[in-house]
């Protein structure tokens, strides 16, 4: 039976060349489709890949059962039942990085447009007025960018701003290494005090919510600009709102909102849109057509990987496990299986009754899941892979012969 991986919503066409390398025939379709019509394409997919809209339920894995991985070549994985992918054994894999230069340019130039008040001119100009003056415009080269979170997309933004002469200051709750002349500050407080742009590049975490409330605003200083381009319940919008009301800021940019619309049908509404000085973008910082090339690249690598070696790394439901390529001479048996006391011995006492030998082995374990890979040597029975599926605990095994 032809080995198939079967993509959803119109993926970038790069995603073809690696998935053809790992054995596979690639069937495409350009949306997401509706579960019965879902349930029957995934009839016998060995690999999967999806965007945002297709619906991964545990009724898709149950319609899927020679389903080895699925990709989402996107950032998200809330469209995905992951607990369920797990119980079938299926790795889920993302592409979280192959944004983060959009993010970073999107932010540089926001940075941009509102030192030099664009947006607001933009708008008089668009009703016939000519605001030519150079109130409140300034260069940003010498100005304090604050970026909060300096992780992927805050260091990268940090490279791009320091060669336009901006002076940048980080705040991370881990230890960095500062880039270039980038200097890290001992709090968020000290942070908002000094800069003159401060951006938000940290995820949604307890910790993180709200952490742009009325009093953290109020720290920032008079007549600067607050970046919001990461995650929509970083800020208090009314907190936001209010302090561009009484001209203690004097703009913002913002991507990412408490309650964003599920689609292009459902009106937007936020108490932003009154202001010229504020930037609204409907969640597109990392939506780039190289960032969807990237993602691609990176998704689909992830599978073959995962199809020629049994690699997990970067699977975000499966332990994370990269046993690298496979020696000559070498066969891999793969199983995922309960993460209970025992297994491991049950599965070598297998491999030894059935008299080969074991060159390599590596374990991983996430919650109650566990994950092998056995490099073994020698000849192997016609039944061994059905003995070790028999085996108590096993979830899913396979054996890879190069
Ligand atoms: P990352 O995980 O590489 O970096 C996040 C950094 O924030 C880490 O260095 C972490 O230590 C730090 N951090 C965590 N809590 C913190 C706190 N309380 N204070 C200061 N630092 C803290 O993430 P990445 O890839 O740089 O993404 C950053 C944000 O951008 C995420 O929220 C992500 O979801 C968002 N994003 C938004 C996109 C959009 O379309 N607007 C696209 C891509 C990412």
């Amino acid at each position: 039976m032809t080995d198939t991986a079967v993509l959803f919503e119109n993926l970038h066409p790069v995603a073809d060349a690696p998935l053809i390398a790992a054995g596979m025939a690639v069937e495409r379709h350009a949306s997401a489709l509706e579960p019965a019509e879902l349930h029957k394409a995934l009839g016998n997919a060995r690999l999967a890949g999806i965007r945002s809209r297709t619906k991964m339920t545990a009724a898709a894995f149950d319609a899927a059962p020679r389903l080895l991985a699925l990709g989402c070549f996107c950032i998200g994985t809330n469209q995905v039942d992951l607990d369920a992918a797990a119980s079938h054994g299926v790795p889920v894999f993302n592409g979280p990085f192959g944004n983060t230069r959009s993010v970073a340019e999107l932010t540089l130039a926001s940075v941009i447009m509102l030192m030099r008040g664009i947006p607001m001119r933009s708008s008089a100009a668009r009703r016939g007025e000519w605001l030519k003056s150079a109130t409140n415009s300034h260069e940003v080269r010498g100005k304090k960018l604050g970026i909060v979170g300096y992780g992927n997309i805050g260091s990268q933004l940090s490279v791009l701003a320091s060669g336009l002469g901006l002076h940048v200051y980080f705040y991370d709750v881990e230890p960095k290494l500062a880039h270039g002349n980038a200097r890290s500050v001992a709090s968020l407080e000290d942070l908002l005090e000094l800069a003159d742009v401060v951006t938000l590049h940290v995820p949604s975490l307890p910790s993180t919510r709200n952490m742009m409330d009325t009093a953290a605003i109020a720290r920032m200083k008079p007549g600067s600009i607050l970046i919001n381009q990461a995650r929509g319940d970083l800020v208090d919008i009314d907190a936001l709102a209010a302090a561009l009301e009484s001209g203690h800021l004097l703009g913002a940019a913002v991507d990412v909102f408490p309650k964003e619309p599920a689609s292009k049908d459902e009106a937007f509404v936020t108490p932003l849109q009154k202001f010229e000085n504020v930037i609204l973008t409907p969640h597109i910082g990392g939506s780039t057509l190289e960032a969807q090339e990237a993602i691609g690249d990176d998704v689909a690598a992830k599978l073959a990987r995962f199809v020629t070696h049994g690699a997990t790394k970067g699977a975000v439901n499966v332990p994370e496990l990269d046993p690298g390529p496979i020696k000559p001479g070498r066969v891999r048996l793969l199983s995922f299986h309960g993460n209970a006391p025992g297994y491991l011995s049950r599965l070598n006492d297998a491999v030894s009754a059935a008299g080969a030998n074991i060159a390599a082995q590596y374990l991983e374990t996430r919650g109650e899941l566990g994950y092998v890979a056995a490099d073994l040597e020698g000849a192997l029975p016609g039944d061994f892979l059905d003995r070790v599926k028999a085996m108590d605990g096993t979830l899913r095994a396979r054996l890879i012969e190069v």
